[in-house]
């Protein structure tokens, strides 16, 4: 096959992949580690369609040394992963947990010497056991435990890392973890979840504080952008996506960046959230976003169709609906793919933002194609390729216009673990064989190396 055309990248871009620990290490009973509500969750009935686990998922704890050396392969410069809470503090407070902290002081180290810059998450969902049956996120204190322990890596890490980031898709979190119970801890309060995201806001502006008390420095967040598409002109149409973006989007974007909340979402915040602006607001040295589709809303259907998201159904009355996006290819997991929506969006950063908005990082983007391998062993993902050439033109363009981007993390450098749906969706430039745990670099997995070169 001719060789794809590279989209056009500046040579100084940071180019990376993106993983979570609980998606990809198991080993959830090893060296020490506390359990989560990931690992809660799990084990109810009925929560994951193939009804697995993290138990093992990618075996990373175990294999970290083959993967470090798929990366180094890929020749990416920066690897995106994230620490799991409860390795470090088996119940989200007191002493750190020597096993823990020495992962990933084997796994830091082994990146620095493959010459890959470790770029961690503090919090990637898997929210230690004990606190989450303190109420989790809803619970305020959680932002002074969240703080400590970002002081702990700081102190602990400062000196090998050199890109921090505090948490993962707050939104997620809220609307499915607390507001739909589609994930864990698997409530479904509707609206009253906004505070699980006030919390997270406040925790992310103390830990950026927290961090660079320690000597960390270079520090951002990964938020979930998806731009919101009225499903009409009619006026209830616009209304109902108007509410929906605020949720969505702009609650967890205008607290960090500008220092106010949408003023529709106030009443829904808990009392006194305006007085933490301060605080949520420190100035960052960089936004990340992470991308994958655009949502389409409507006004709520008398009938009650509509679901909040994915296909689920919400006892909740609410204001609006999602409707499904027509006339564009769709992964499998039946996400469109609308790459101009991508420049879309970060173009709208800019204007919303001006120059409160610091140079911008996606942290991640991709898609799941579950092409496995043929009778020769190889796994032909072009669709992966196409997807991933599409969206980094999409950036491309955005740069043209002007937006500060400076760097890429494609999700996920594996398959593996895809929360609610199990093993059934596959992000990976890398097969994963679960029986097995044999990697298999995917057709996509040499594109990536070849654009990545391509661009220096
Ligand atoms: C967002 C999340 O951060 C990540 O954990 C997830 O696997 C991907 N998107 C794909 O859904």
């Amino acid at each position: 096959m001719a060789h794809p055309a590279f989209p056009s990248i500046p040579s100084d871009f940071l180019w990376g992949v993106s993983t979570a620990a609980y998606q990809i290490e198991g080993a959830v009973t090893a060296g020490g580690r506390g359990p989560t509500s990931w690992d809660a969750f799990t084990a109810q009935p009925g929560r994951i369609v193939d009804a697995s686990t993290g138990d093992v998922a990618c075996d990373h704890y175990h294999r970290y040394p083959q993967d470090v050396a798929l990366m180094a392969d890929l020749g990416v410069d920066a690897y995106r992963f994230s620490f799991a809470w409860s390795r470090i503090q088996p119940t989200g407070t007191g002493p750190v947990n020597p096993e823990g902290l020495a992962f990933y002081d084997r796994l830091v180290d082994s990146l620095l010497e493959a010459g890959i810059t470790p770029a961690p998450t503090l919090f990637h969902w898997d929210t230690p056991l004990a606190l989450e049956e303190q109420g989790g996120w809803l619970n305020r204190d959680i932002t002074e435990k969240f703080a400590d322990y970002a002081h702990l890596m700081g102190t602990h890490f400062a000196d090998r890392i050199p890109r921090w980031i505090t948490i993962n898709e707050p939104v997620v979190l809220t609307m499915l973890g607390y507001g739909a119970g589609i994930q864990a801890p698997g409530l479904q309060l509707g609206f009253g979840a906004l505070p699980a995201a006030h919390h997270q806001l406040l925790a992310h502006g103390r830990a950026v504080t927290a961090l660079r008390a320690a000597g960390a420095t270079n520090i951002g967040i990964a938020n979930n952008h998806a731009p919101t598409w009225p499903a009409s002109d009619a006026v209830e149409d616009q209304q109902a996506a108007g509410l929906y973006d605020a949720i969505a989007n702009w609650v967890f974007a205008d607290p960090v960046l500008a220092g106010r909340y949408p003023d529709e979402l106030a009443p829904m915040l808990p009392e006194g959230a305006q007085d933490d602006l301060a605080e949520i607001s420190v100035p960052l040295d960089w936004y990340g976003i992470n991308y994958y589709n655009p949502t389409r809303v409507s006004a709520p259907d008398p009938t009650g169709a509509g679901a909040l998201i994915d296909g689920h159904e919400l006892d909740a009355d609410l204001p609006f609906a999602l409707r499904d996006i027509e006339g564009y290819p769709l992964t499998d997991f039946g996400w469109p793919v609308v790459p101009a929506a991508f420049t879309d969006l970060l173009v709208s950063f800019k204007d919303r933002y001006g120059s409160a908005l610091p140079p911008v990082y996606i942290t991640e983007n991709g898609c799941a194609i579950n092409d496995g391998p043929d009778e020769d062993g190889a796994v032909h993902d072009s669709r992966r390729i196409d997807y991933t050439r599409a969206h980094l033109g999409a950036i491309s363009d955005a740069i043209d216009a002007g937006v500060d981007v400076r760097g890429y993390f494609h999700w996920s450098l594996l398959d593996n673990f895809e929360w609610a749906v199990g093993y059934t969706q596959r992000f990976g430039l890398v097969y994963t064989d679960y029986a097995t745990q044999e990697r298999i670099p995917k057709d996509s997995f040499r594109w990536y190396r070849d654009a990545i070169a391509a661009s220096r």
